[in-house]
């Protein structure tokens, strides 16, 4: 089995995003409720985190809720923000520890007081924190993100701040929620589904993409380390050809 030692050092993605997927499934085939797929999809979580800390990975974004996820039965809902906030206040000192700074992508106005509070709590509390970058998306979409970038964006027109032509990808950049992250390098997505579901559209457009068929409460360090070796193994030619890289 592979161990962390076999991918540290040299070319190790700057930013990784993980589509934790597959909790409902993993309880359901254990024959409980979705809910109980949730809880443990936790634990993966912040094993996950302290991995990434180990090897100093600088980003780490975990898509966590998406903007599409409120269509859920209520009881779900409510249950995935409980456990937000649950764990927001337990996992507290393993980012202290570790160095870790929290961040969050998405449009947390919307979500209940008192996860934002917890946020914001946590958030504060770790801002100085100079180690791993971990984002928690949250009623994350990336076509939200787009719409509030344009409208943003044609506002700064409107008013003259902004002239169309000067309109370039540097500015639209700075106007997405990730705004102070870089692209993304790796992209995993657990459970077996190959599709994005609306995340980091704009982000992953150079990303190497990783699809694994574990479901999230089941995914190991071991497995981690496997999507990196793949990457790794990689040649990201970002539209040159092969010669010209070497
Ligand atoms: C991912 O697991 C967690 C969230 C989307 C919040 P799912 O709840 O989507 O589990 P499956 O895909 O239904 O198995
Ligand atoms: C994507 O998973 C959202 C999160 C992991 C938070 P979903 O389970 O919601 O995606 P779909 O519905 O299968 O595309
Ligand atoms: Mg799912």
């Amino acid at each position: 089995m592979n161990t962390l030692d076999d991918i540290k050092g040299s070319n190790l993605p700057r930013h990784i995003a993980i589509i934790m997927d597959g909790n409902g499934r993993w309880a359901k085939q254990k024959g409980k409720l979705r809910i109980f797929g949730h809880e443990n999809g936790v634990g993966t979580a912040k094993r996950t985190v302290e991995s990434c800390v180990k090897l100093n990975i600088e980003y780490l974004t975990l898509y966590t809720f998406s903007t599409e996820n409120w269509k859920r039965p209520k009881l779900e809902v409510d249950t995935l923000m409980n456990i937000l906030v649950s764990s927001l206040r337990k996992e507290l000192k393993t980012f202290v520890k570790n160095n870790v700074r929290l961040n969050t992508i998405g449009d947390i106005s919307l979500l209940p007081k008192k996860a934002k509070r917890e946020l914001a709590e946590v958030m504060e509390k770790t801002k100085e924190n100079k180690g791993l970058t971990l984002t928690l998306a949250l009623n994350y979409g990336a076509r939200e993100e787009l719409k509030k970038a344009v409208q943003t964006i044609a506002g700064k027109v409107k008013n003259n701040i902004i002239s169309p032509e000067n309109i370039d990808e540097t500015i639209i950049n700075n106007h997405l929620y990730t705004h102070n992250l870089p692209d993304v390098d790796l992209l995993i997505r657990t459970s077996g589904e190959h599709r994005i579901s609306n995340f980091l559209l704009w982000q992953i457009a150079y990303a190497e993409l990783y699809f694994i068929a574990v479901f999230w409460p089941d995914f190991r360090e071991h497995h981690l380390v496997e999507a990196i070796k793949n990457y790794q193994n990689r040649e990201r030619r970002f539209g040159k050809t092969s010669e010209q890289l070497n």
